[in-house]
Order: structure tokens, then C-alpha cells, then sequence
């Protein structure tokens, strides 16, 4: 946290909540190969919509003049994207404005494309990966993704990126009732020898099937309780205040787990996130029921200090926490293959 009276504290993107905006996600495609059961309904047909990669990279530029340290690149499927090593390229030339570190640039990707991918990226400059897996087994990963012979290309993926130097490699599995909740003692199991981060995350009502329910979930303490007979976990320091996982590694020191808990303890109080969808709207929250029509007012023909000033506006009115559970809770209308992860 910056001291009071200091000019970068001052200037550094805040919401109306005085929370620091640090993080940007960027969705750069809504397209997606794989339709996973938590996601997607699994039609295709729909609408695609991507911006220009030059559009998406001039926004990142304004949004890192104001204090975005962290880019994570989404889709859809951000690796199907024309243009991607570009837009890494581009984006690694920028330096963030109020720190001293390195612009962090991160991806989360199905993996499945990855295999080829991870070299590149790493050289275009990205800084890690987060690769989203649901089961450690073949059959669950395909009843699962929908798509038939994914895991063997994920797993080819996980290893390139590990010898590419984008280790650690993170996992990220999302939990559902009935699918998955089997794989758990397994994903700790695939830690502890693959070294990799596994990070189980609650099932959230942003699938475009509308399956979600509260007996879903997953939650935290259960997924706890479990690794814990697995072996004692430990657990570990937040890298940051930020930090939406819960840190733990077992007795031995043996494996990384990291829980993501937004329905049974939501974070929102230090979320540091702001979003913007293919279709180059701004989005300040995974749960927010519209969106602000950034690149309208950037074809309109606004300076860069004109995005800017739009954007210290909008984000004052970011919601100050989700609704997930409560009575009345509206689902956004739009689901995460559009928002982006
Ligand atoms: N709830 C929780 N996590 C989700 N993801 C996608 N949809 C949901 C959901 N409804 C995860 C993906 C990916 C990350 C971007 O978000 O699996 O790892």
C-alpha cells in the first residue's frame, strides 16, 4: 500500500472503494476448442468477437500508464488468437508506471495448443502460465472437456512450458460435484511429482448452461479435509495482499496446492481486478450485470488521456462484492467464455 501524500499512491488506478486496480484481464477471443460441462453449453454457432490485436495492445498501454502491473491474457481460448506472440511482444515492451518491477504477463490457457506455443510465448516475453486441467485421468478430463483425445496434447503442453522456463507451472482445476470431486487426492498426488501448482477452484454460477446449484460447490473445507488424510498440509504465506488462493504445501514440502474459495469465502475485499471482454468492453467484475463500451469511445476517436479519464470514472462505481448464493443473486447474463477468466 502506497503512504498517504504519496503522489504514485495519488495517481495509481483506485475504485470507490479505495481498492488499488493492479491486475487487468484481457480476453483476446471468445472462441474456444474445448466445451467444457462448467462453461459452455456445448452448441457452437454462436457469434465470435475479437478485437484488431493493435486495439487490444493500445488499451494495454493505457491501462499500464495507470497502474496495471499485471496482465493475465484469456479468451475463450487465448492461444487460438492470430496475433498472440504479437500482442506479448508489444505488451513486454511496457513498463509498469508506479513500480520498479518487471510488467508481469501471464496466460491461461486449456493447454491444448500449448505444446508448440510455449517457447514462443516465453521468448515474446511472458512471465508465466496458468494452464486449466479438470481431471488427472483421461476419461474424467474428456467427459469433462468434450472433446475427444485433449489430455495427452494438455499434458505435452505442461511439459514445454515447464522446459521453456515458464515454470512453475500453475493448474488450474474447477470442482464439480459428480464430475470431478473424485480427482482430488490425485491433482495432490500430481503436484508433489509433476512439480507443478495445483489450484482447485469453487464452481461459480457463470456457465452458460444454467447447472449451477449450491450442492455443485465444492467447498473449501471439504477439499482441506481431504488433502489433509492425503498428508498434512501446511500452510503457506499470500505472495501478495491481493492473493485470491490459499497457499498450502504438505509435511514433507513436497507439492503446491492453492484453493480459490469465492463462494465459501469470498475475497472481494482486496480484489485488485478489472476485466475487458473480446469485444473490447470494460468489465469490473466477473459478476457485474453490464459492461462500459471502452473501445466505442476509442473509435469515436478519444486520446489515450481521454481513455484514461473514462477509466478512472468507471471503475469508481466497481462493485463492492459479488452476491454468489444470496437470495435475489442475479446471474450475469453473460458467461465466462465471453468475460474471459
Ligand atoms: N467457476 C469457476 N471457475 C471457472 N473457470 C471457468 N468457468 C468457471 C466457473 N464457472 C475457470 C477455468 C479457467 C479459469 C479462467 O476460470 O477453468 O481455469
Amino acid at each position: 500500500m502506497p503512504q498517504d501524500g504519496d503522489l504514485a499512491g495519488e495517481l495509481r488506478l483506485r475504485d470507490g472503494h479505495m481498492r488499488a486496480l493492479t491486475d487487468l484481464r484481457l480476453s483476446v477471443t471468445d472462441r474456444c476448442n474445448y466445451k467444457c460441462v462448467y462453461c459452455r453449453t456445448g452448441n457452437d454457432g454462436a457469434q465470435f468477437s475479437e478485437l484488431p490485436i493493435e486495439d487490444y495492445a493500445r488499451i494495454l498501454r493505457v491501462f499500464v500508464s495507470l497502474g496495471i502491473e499485471k496482465i493475465r491474457l484469456t479468451g475463450g481460448e487465448p492461444l487460438l488468437r492470430n496475433g498472440l506472440l504479437d500482442l506479448v511482444r508489444e505488451t513486454a515492451k511496457l513498463r509498469p508506471a508506479f513500480s520498479s518491477e518487471p510488467l508481469d504477463i501471464a496466460i491461461t490457457t486449456n493447454g491444448h495448443l500449448l505444446a508448440g506455443l510455449a517457447k514462443p510465448l516465453k521468448e515474446a516475453g511472458l512471465s508465466r502460465i496458468t494452464i486449466s486441467m479438470d481431471a488427472v485421468d483421461p476419461e474424467t478430463f474428456t467427459r469433462i472437456t468434450r472433446v475427444p483425445g485433449g489430455f495427452q496434447k494438455v499434458r505435452d503442453g505442461i511439459r514445454a512450458a515447464q522446459d521453456a522456463g515458464l515454470g512453475p507451472v500453475k493448474i488450474n482445476c474447477v470442482l464439480l460435484r459428480g464430475f470431478n470431486d473424485t480427482q482430488i487426492e490425485a491433482f495432490a498426488e500430481f503436484s508433489r511429482r509433476e512439480q507443478v501448482i495445483v489450484r482447485f477452484i469453487e464452481f461459480m454460477p457463470l456457465e452458460e448452461d444454467r447447472t449451477w446449484s449450491p450442492e455443485t460447490v465444492v467447498p473449501m473445507k471439504e477439499i482441506v479435509e481431504r488433502l489433509n488424510r492425503v498428508r498434512p498440509l501446511v500452510a503457506l504465506a499470500p505472495n501478495h495482499v491481493s492473493e485470491t488462493a490459499r497457499r498450502f504445501t504438505f509435511d514433507d514440502g513436497l507439492g503446491e496446492i492453492g484453493i480459490i474459495a469465492p463462494v465459501s469465502e469470498p475475497f472481494c475485499g482486496h480484489c485488485s481486478r478489472v476485466r475487458l471482454t473480446s469485444d473490447g468492453k470494460l468489465r469490473t467484475c466477473l459478476f457485474s450485470q453490464s459492461d462500459h463500451d471502452l473501445i466505442g469511445l476509442m473509435y469515436r476517436g478519444a486520446s489515450d488521456d481521454e481513455m484514461s479519464s473514462w477509466i478512472r470514472q468507471i471503475v469508481q462505481h466497481k462493485e463492492a462484492r459479488h452476491h454468489i448464493g444470496e437470495p435475489g443473486f442475479l446471474k450475469p447474463s453473460r458467461s465466462m467464455v465471453h468475460i474471459g477468466g
